[in-house]
């Protein structure tokens, strides 16, 4: 049995982690603390929502013209409220805002950029699926005391810090800020993220999971369907079939990858030529954990993290997995020419 007081709590880790960098003020690992604590509370939530009048929409739409869920509302206002006074960003930019969101002039504003999703896989609220929050942190880059859409739209290679929480069966706090990637799961009993998954690698050989909603395969380029082809070992395609798994939230379809290998795809098609997921807080975030963990994230064509934004709900194609995996599929795709 392990010693109870060798725990690593995520305020320790984070320390230890800025001691890495001789630069460090401990202003960003304040930032980190600060999504731990939002993480908590919305865990908290999740958990509770089947018990509370959370569940179900407010009857909007954002501005990605899709349903708002009533937890999509109260996870946007936690992360909002224990980031917007602490001195340390400049300017969040959420999914669930169109323009950069501002600090209060009455709070002081900081170097650092937050980029969120602040719940992501809202189709599955209602019925207790995993789903999950997204987070990356950048420094500003205009001169500007309070942030600009310029200081929003970096490339994720820029990103000093990325990281989701999925809550799921236990809730988790993944992240990286560029020494590895370490996983926390949440002890509700003291109200702890305690280190579980120290430096994350998928697993090579990977698990032979492929992760599309294979829904939409009559509107693939021939390329992204002779690829699943491949995978499914069907048409003839050689090698023996994988298995398909498909959660329908990135953050839960992502940590599965992430811990037993394997690619999730969220491909272009004929309707949706950019494909569905965001570049700037669900793309880029994602691909820096996987290429920390040794996999890779594509365009189809191009890595994410090249990528440079140039509008702030920018919609990317998504490839994102085992390197060998993500290769392959691009191979496939260069063939649409
Ligand atoms: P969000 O709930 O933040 O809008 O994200 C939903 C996304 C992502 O979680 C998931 O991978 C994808 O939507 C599922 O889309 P389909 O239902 O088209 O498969
Ligand atoms: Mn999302
Ligand atoms: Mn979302």
């Amino acid at each position: 049995m392990k010693d109870d007081t060798h725990v690593v709590t995520i305020d320790r880790h984070i320390i230890d982690q800025e001691r890495l960098q001789p630069e460090a003020t401990g202003a960003f690992s304040s930032i980190l603390t600060d999504i731990a604590l939002a993480g908590k509370i919305i865990s908290h939530k999740v958990n509770m929502a089947g018990l509370m009048d959370v569940l179900g929409r407010t009857g909007d739409t954002n501005v990605q013209g899709e349903r708002v869920e009533k937890l999509d509302v109260f996870a946007q206002e936690v992360i909002y409220r224990a980031m917007d006074h602490t001195g340390h960003l400049c300017c969040m930019v959420s999914e669930e805002h169109p323009e950069p969101i501002p600090i209060p002039e009455k709070f002081p504003a900081g170097p650092y950029v937050l980029v969120f999703d602040p719940l992501d896989g809202s189709s599955n609220i209602d019925v207790n699926v995993s789903i999950g929050t997204i987070f990356a942190i950048y420094r500003k880059v205009s001169n500007e005391e309070r942030g600009t859409e310029a200081d929003c739209l970096q490339a994720g290679r820029k990103q000093l810090g990325a990281g989701y929480v999925v809550y799921g069966s236990s809730t988790m706090l993944v992240y990286t800020t560029g020494s590895g990637v370490h996983g926390f799961t949440l002890d509700p009993s003291i109200g702890e993220f305690i280190l579980s998954h120290p430096n994350i690698r998928i697993p090579d050989p990977p698990a032979r999971y492929y992760s599309v909603n294979e829904a939409y395969y009559s509107r693939w380029s021939p390329g992204q369907k002779r690829f699943v082809d491949r995978l499914r070992g069907t048409n003839g395609a050689s090698g023996p079939g994988f298995s398909s798994r498909y959660i329908g939230s990135l953050v839960s379809d992502f940590h599965r990858t992430l811990l037993k290998g394997g690619i999730f795809m969220y491909p272009s098609d004929e309707r949706n030529p950019s494909g569905k997921l965001r570049l700037l807080y669900e793309a880029s975030p994602l691909a820096w954990i996987a290429e920390e963990a040794g996999g890779r994230a594509s365009d189809g064509r191009r890595d994410i993290l090249d990528l440079v934004p140039e509008e702030l709900h920018q919609r990317t194609p998504f490839y994102i997995g085992s390197t060998e995996l993500v290769s392959l599929a691009e191979e496939y795709l260069s063939e649409d020419g």
